[in-house]
């Protein structure tokens, strides 16, 4: 599976899977890092480890130029699957359309249990800011799907730490950090090996009438991370 990995920042995640997938029974490939920023860690990072890097910077650029050239860029590589890690630039419901069900990303929050930790803005000190305010006892990182409506889409899996009382912002990033570059390799992995499906199936009661959906054919004895699912795989396909 070929992957194309979109960033921004300093590419931890970047670079866990960049790990991942020099071992050759790993069944992905990473074919290029593209970052809207420059400089970037990540970039850094990717030629350390002889991937091919990019840059398209989307500062002082329409929405529309910035997708348009992400897109031609993405169309020259040709990728199985692109993953978001880190990557602070919204993309608009006409380019998630268009790469429907073959865009992952990464969020560090449990957006299926507390909906309100995603969303537009939510992103960074933000969403660990959000989870204190809720006063849980438990937050984490998802892998999902990426779908036209921000932060909305299925999950393949999610990780989960605990909040102590004397938690800020950063001291919960930090610990929920190191668990994002456990679960994106993992969840790469169950997609390449065909154990994730995604489904788009229409819905009238769903937002713009389509529900999402991801099954996911595995599991597992651990406790950290969880997997999301434990549908039967057995499935009609969607329409
Ligand atoms: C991660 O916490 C990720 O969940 C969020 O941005 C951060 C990126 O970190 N979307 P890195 O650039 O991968 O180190």
């Amino acid at each position: 599976m070929k992957i194309v990995i979109l960033a921004s920042g300093g590419g931890s995640n970047a670079m866990a899977i960049m790990q991942a997938c020099k071992d050759p029974a790993y069944p992905a490939k990473v074919i290029a890092v593209i970052s809207n920023v420059q400089p970037a860690g990540v970039l850094t990072k990717a030629m350390s480890m002889g991937v091919p890097t990019y840059v398209i910077e989307s500062k002082s650029k329409s929405r529309e130029k910035f997708e348009a050239e992400l897109n031609a860029r993405l169309i020259l590589l040709n990728p199985d699957l692109i993953v978001m890690a880190g990557f602070m630039r919204m993309l608009s419901a006409e380019f998630v359309n268009e790469w429907l069900g073959k865009i992952l990303n990464i969020h560090p929050g449990l957006t299926h249990l507390y909906p309100q930790v995603g969303g537009p803005g939510k992103h960074g000190h933000h969403v660990h800011e959000t989870t204190l305010d809720l006063k849980v006892k438990v937050s984490g990182a998802t892998v999902h799907f990426a779908i036209p409506q921000v932060d909305g889409g299925p999950a393949i899996i999610h990780s989960v730490v605990p909040v102590e009382e004397s938690d800020n912002a950063d001291t919960l990033a930090a610990r929920i950090l190191p668990t994002e570059h456990q679960i994106y390799p993992i969840a790469i992995k169950l997609l390449a090996t065909g154990k994730v499906k995604f489904f788009a199936v229409k819905d009238e009661k769903a937002p713009g009438g389509t529900r999402y959906e991801c099954w996911v054919n595995e599991n597992t004895t651990s406790v950290l991370p969880l997997p999301v699912g434990g549908i039967p795989w057995e499935l009609p396909q969607a329409a």
